[in-house]
């Protein structure tokens, strides 16, 4: 890849009033690189919060989830547009636990990462293939099916504002990173079919995000990986000083 490293923080719905104000605290007294941008993604609750304290040269905030199209009688939800409104920059959209756990759709996910485009916002897109998928040889099915379900419904220039997190599901959560070699092997089927199906300009500089058990000891060997252009994070972006050990380790 040619892009900027990217290392986002999802925090998932995890943290109280006071664990949120320690974390903060912890990130803001690590030096990022210049070379890296970072999001870090709170519960919408604490938002506010970590705007308000958070040194945002260093962080970008995300949300981890938005509604589908304009907001109005749908409870529970957040829009898009409120996040715009709350200059909130970034969205997480398909994250493999609301595809699983919220029964969202690949063509669902589309809609969402096109409207959300449409307001303004930046997309981190997630895809990735269940142990199932992989053991049966799936794993590029799947992550062509969920690009091809958002490519379907943006513009080619729209991919301007998206990173893609490839994020195997057998690897959230579980301490079972993808190897770098696997997982430069799924980044590099995806850049293809960027070329092959969207263009060869938006494949050479859109960003692929690996995600799944990555931490402060795994992450420099994955970087080192021609097309692994950053990280999405879930258990260690708790971690102050592991988190931003692992911003810091673009190679
Ligand atoms: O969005 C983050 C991913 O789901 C990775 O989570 O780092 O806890 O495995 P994890």
């Amino acid at each position: 890849g040619t892009g900027k490293f990217i290392v986002g923080g999802n925090w998932k719905c995890n943290g109280t009033a006071a664990s949120v104000k320690d974390l903060v605290k912890a990130l803001n007294a690590g030096k990022i690189d210049a070379d890296v941008d970072v999001y870090v993604a709170p519960p919408f609750v604490f938002i506010p919060r970590v705007q308000a304290e958070l040194n945002s040269e260093k962080y970008a905030i995300a949300a981890q989830n938005c509604w589908v199209s304009e907001g109005g009688a749908f409870t529970g939800e957040v829009s898009a547009e409120m996040l715009v409104d709350a200059n909130i920059p970034w969205v997480i959209l398909g994250h493999s636990e609301r595809r699983a756990l919220c029964g969202e759709t690949s063509e669902f996910v589309g809609e969402k990462v096109k409207y959300a485009l449409s307001k303004g916002l930046k997309v981190a897109l997630c895809i990735g293939e269940t142990l199932d998928q992989r053991e049966s040889g799936k794993t590029m099915d799947v992550c062509y099916a969920q690009l091809k379900a958002v490519n379907d419904v943006i513009t080619a220039a729209d991919w301007d504002n998206v990173v893609i997190a490839y994020e195997p599901v057998w690897a959230i959560g579980t301490g079972k990173v993808a190897t770098p070699d696997q997982a430069q092997d799924v980044h590099a089927g995806i850049r293809k079919w960027c070329a092959s199906n969207i263009s060869p300009e938006v494949a050479s500089k859109i960003r692929i995000q690996y995600g799944g058990s990555v931490n402060a000891s795994n992450c420099d060997e994955l970087a080192t990986k021609e097309d692994i252009d950053g990280f999405l994070v879930g258990g260690a972006s708790l971690i102050g000083d592991a988190f931003v050990t692992i911003c810091n380790s673009a190679k």
